[in-house]
């Protein structure tokens, strides 16, 4: 397969083609972490967690350092094959990686402590009442949700990039308005390094656009806003 210059925000290309850019992409360096900063805001020790849109397992490895036990949730084989491999590499026995679905999760009412999505990315955007409704089912405890702060699409490169859709509008207003969750920012200052890591991996994802201005500016630092929603005791 010829790769192209950008998919041009195509998400489901990326995981069903590209999973080891969405890994290139997902493991440059940010400080801090969404994980390091999440510990901060909820209580994540000895718990049971499911952590749904497991990807190329990132977010339930590094989470599953605090819990008693990971189970993280995939529906693309590309993406749960990456996440496995590593699990194995790195002996995180207590981390099982299963083929399911956000809108309707392989698990029992009641069987979890804790859910978390952390950019899960669900499209379209009203999918999120699904996931809340089933994170609620099977989680004893809150559902945790991370997502990007509404107008923060692509970081800091926000108002170069087109985002028609306002997809994190719609989010925002699901988890806060229609069900009562409460939320708190966090920013993070993602480094790629060079021009060339920066274009072949967040360029690639978010556009033309984006790929000439980190060219024009020589920029190779993203500083993205996230917006963890949480609802439950924490
Ligand atoms: C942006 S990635 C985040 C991955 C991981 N949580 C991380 O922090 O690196 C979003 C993942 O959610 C998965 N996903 C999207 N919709 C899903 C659904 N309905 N059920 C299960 N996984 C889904 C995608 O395949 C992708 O792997």
């Amino acid at each position: 397969m010829t790769r192209p210059e950008s998919i041009e925000n195509r998400w489901d290309i990326l995981y069903r083609d590209y999973p080891e850019v969405y890994e290139a992409f997902s493991n440059t360096p940010y400080h801090p972490t969404i994980y390091e900063q999440l510990p901060g805001i909820i209580d994540l020790a000895g718990k049971c967690i499911a952590d749904v849109g497991a990807g190329t397992g990132s977010s339930s490895l590094a989470l599953a350092r605090l819990a008693r036990k990971m189970i993280g949730i995939e529906h693309e084989a590309a993406m749960l094959q990456v996440a496995r491999e590593k699990a194995g590499s790195e002996g995180m026995e207590r981390v099982t990686f299963v083929s399911g679905d956000a809108l309707a999760l392989p698990l029992a009412d009641d069987s979890v402590d804790l859910v978390t999505g952390i950019t899960l990315a669900l499209y379209p955007p009203e999918q999120y009442r699904d996931f809340i409704r089933e994170g609620l089912r099977v989680a004893k405890g809150p559902v945790v949700y991370v997502g990007i702060s509404p107008g923060w699409y692509g970081g800091d490169l926000y108002d170069v990039i087109d985002d028609p859709e306002k997809v994190d509008e719609t989010v925002d207003h699901i988890f806060i308005d229609e069900f009562h969750f409460a939320y708190q920012d966090i920013f993070s200052d993602q480094e790629y390094g060079t021009l060339e890591h920066i274009v072949s991996t967040y360029g690639f994802i978010f556009g033309r656009k984006a790929i000439a201005h980190l060219k024009r500016e020589n920029k190779t630092t993203i500083r993205w806003k996230f917006r963890v929603y949480w609802r439950g005791r924490v």
